[in-house]
């Protein structure tokens, strides 16, 4: 039977890239996003042209109710989920105190936190009745550090991390591997640093820091990451780790200022 990855934020970034490098090795791939129906469609046709398998959905995973309806339409549809990977960040833009309304923080937390604990209280107990599953959680510098701003998004992020060794120090025992993955750097991801800097100054960033430079993530090279992840004997499984671009300029230090 195909083993199926689902991918909760399958942007043309990270969520994607992950997604076409799990479909080369022969998963079927569900890629889900809240929005943006041509934009699956053509991610789903490149999967389909280099001979892959995959699907697009259309999901609000904030929704009550969403994330496991989905889970239960994809199992039903295309097979036992294997892996699921968990790329949304709880990204609700920069705000101060004074202007993060308690909707607001609690957005971020219901985007970046509740969603993992929702896939995992939904999917995990069918991955131990099937005797193993993986969980890929990709994270960020707000996970690790407050900053100026990050309220909610640091809060709910870094709780997250939290919820992730607390699902493992139950579930890998059960062959459950979490791997929280610190991605601690900017990403050449044009639906979400991409959006968020406005066209003209993403087009700017990826001339001085991308084309050839490697200065800023490119998400291709992280999908290799989580396949290898997904893939490790569990005598020695990752729990941890971050990654940035070879000059180790974190988040915080990366002048997006362009
Ligand atoms: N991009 C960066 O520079 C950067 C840096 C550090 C960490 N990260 C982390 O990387 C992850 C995102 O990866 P990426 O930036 O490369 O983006 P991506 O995979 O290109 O896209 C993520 C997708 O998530 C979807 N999404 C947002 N809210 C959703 C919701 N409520 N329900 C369903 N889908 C939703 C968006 O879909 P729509 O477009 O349809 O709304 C977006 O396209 C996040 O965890 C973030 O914290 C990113």
């Amino acid at each position: 039977m195909t083993e199926v990855c689902m991918i909760i934020g399958a942007g043309a970034g990270i969520g994607g890239h992950v997604g076409k490098r799990f479909a080369q090795d022969g998963y079927h791939v569900a890629l889900c996003r809240r929005s943006d129906q041509d934009g699956l469609d053509r991610m789903v046709g490149e999967i389909e042209a280099a001979g892959g398998s995959a699907s697009g959905h259309i999901v609000n995973a904030v929704e009550d109710g969403a994330i496991e309806s989905l889970i239960d339409t994809l199992e039903a549809e295309f097979g036992p989920i294997k892996v699921a990977v968990y790329n949304l960040g709880a990204q609700i833009g920069n705000r101060a105190l004074a202007d993060t309304s308690l909707k607001t923080f609690e957005l971020g937390w219901r985007i970046g936190n509740l969603g993992v604990f929702r896939v995992a209280q939904k999917l995990f107990p069918k991955m131990v009745e099937r005797g193993g599953g993986t969980l890929l959680v990709t994270s960020a510098t707000s996970a690790m550090r407050g900053n100026a701003g990050q309220h909610s998004h640091a809060a709910a992020m870094g709780g997250r991390r939290m919820l992730c060794q607390t699902l493992n120090a139950e579930f890998a025992p059960q062959n459950i591997h979490v791997a929280h993955i610190l991605i601690d750097s900017a990403v050449n991801a044009p639906d979400t640093l991409g959006k968020l800097l406005g066209p003209e100054r993403f087009a700017k960033l990826l001339e001085s820091k991308a084309q050839g430079k490697d200065e800023i993530m490119e998400p291709s090279a992280i999908a290799d990451t989580y396949f290898h992840i997904a893939h490790q004997h569990r005598s020695a499984w990752t729990f941890e780790l971050d990654m940035r671009a070879f000059t180790d300029t974190a988040w915080w230090n990366h002048p997006l200022d362009i």
